[in-house]
């Protein structure tokens, strides 16, 4: 089984970026914990990241035939992107989103998921373990 990651805006400066709210360890230490994980639950990972909504669109139509699942951070996109959201309605795989912080316990504008109606559910303010309990969650609904 193949599982799309996809990262949304800003996510490649983590580590950097606001670390009180989104740590200090970096993408590429996320994305090693989820290859390592991945080859311990014997499913494959391709992780890809975008800041531009386009291109994460043009990632999740690619994902349709190639990949059994996906899990998303959209970022900032969660709060304000329709056509996300709909294209994860169109390729019909199982999608959890995750988001590193609590959105539910920050600004009020980031406590609205526009994509959380289409996945099967939402992970967030765990940090990085969040993807983790994703990835697993997926293999174990995939049946892997
Ligand atoms: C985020 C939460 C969003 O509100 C924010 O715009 C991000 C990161 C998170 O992982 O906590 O870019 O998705």
């Amino acid at each position: 089984q193949h599982i799309l990651v996809l990262h949304g805006p800003n996510l490649n400066l983590l580590g950097m970026r606001e670390p009180e709210v989104y740590g200090r360890e970096t993408l590429a230490d996320l994305d090693v914990k989820l290859y390592a994980l991945a080859e311990s639950l014997a499913v494959r990972v391709s992780s890809f990241q975008s800041n531009s909504e386009g291109a994460l669109i043009d990632a999740l139509h690619n994902a349709r035939l190639t990949c059994s699942g996906v899990i998303i951070n959209p970022g900032a996109y969660t709060h304000s992107s329709y056509a996300i959201r709909d294209a994860i309605a169109a390729i019909n795989l199982p999608t959890i989103e995750v988001h590193l912080s609590n959105i539910h316990a920050r600004e009020a504008f980031r406590s609205t998921s526009l994509i959380a109606p289409v996945c099967v559910g939402q992970i967030a303010g765990l940090g990085m373990i969040g993807y983790e309990l994703a990835l697993r969650a997926l293999a174990t609904r995939l049946g892997v």
